[in-house]
């Protein structure tokens, strides 16, 4: 789905770089994202702030992006899957994820990491029972809660093994 053009570009905050978007202030966050400026992690699922697939991180904190018009990021800084590490060099959250193979089809990942992100960010030592509750509302078709609450309790040991996460500097 293509971004309408707005009369001049805005100027957005994404994984620690400056972007433009032609996008008008209403389009949906998710949309600049993966249209225009093709970062794919953040998932289009149900469009309607439900399943969570396609969350991101608003200043630190879990967003979801496809209800977010791009207007509320503007001055904020916005982190996406990407943001969290490369494939030569993931971060602790999304090694934990690799390290358990928690996924299926893959689809819901982008929204359980960012979202177990987001709480370590606040809490790097949550109970089983805080991750369960944090993630309750990240929805999984295929049923694949039981490896990812196993990575989401290692992404919480790695942290704690690698105080200095260069994300959390950004
Ligand atoms: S696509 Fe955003 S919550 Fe489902
Ligand atoms: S692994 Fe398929 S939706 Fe979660």
């Amino acid at each position: 789905m293509a971004t309408t053009s707005s009369s001049s570009p805005l100027h957005l905050r994404v994984n620690g770089r400056d972007c433009t978007t032609p996008a008008t202030p209403d389009t949906a966050l998710l949309h600049v994202l993966r249209n225009d400026l093709e970062l794919n992690g953040p998932k289009y699922g149900c469009g309607l702030g439900e399943c969570g697939a396609c969350t991101v991180l608003i200043d630190g904190v879990a967003a979801r992006s496809c209800v977010i018009p791009v207007r509320a990021a503007l001055g904020r800084e916005v982190t996406t899957l990407e943001g969290l590490g490369t494939c030569a060099r993931p971060g602790p959250t999304q090694q934990a994820f690799i390290d358990c193979q928690a996924a299926q089809c893959g689809y819901c990942l982008n929204g359980m990491i960012m979202t177990v992100e987001a709480l370590l960010r606040r809490n790097p030592d949550p109970t089983q029972a805080q991750l369960r509750n944090e993630l309750h509302h990240n929805l999984c078709r295929c049923g694949t809660h039981v490896e990812i609450l196993q990575a989401a309790l290692r992404a919480a040991r790695l942290r704690l093994s690698q105080p200095t996460n260069p994300e959390d500097a950004q």
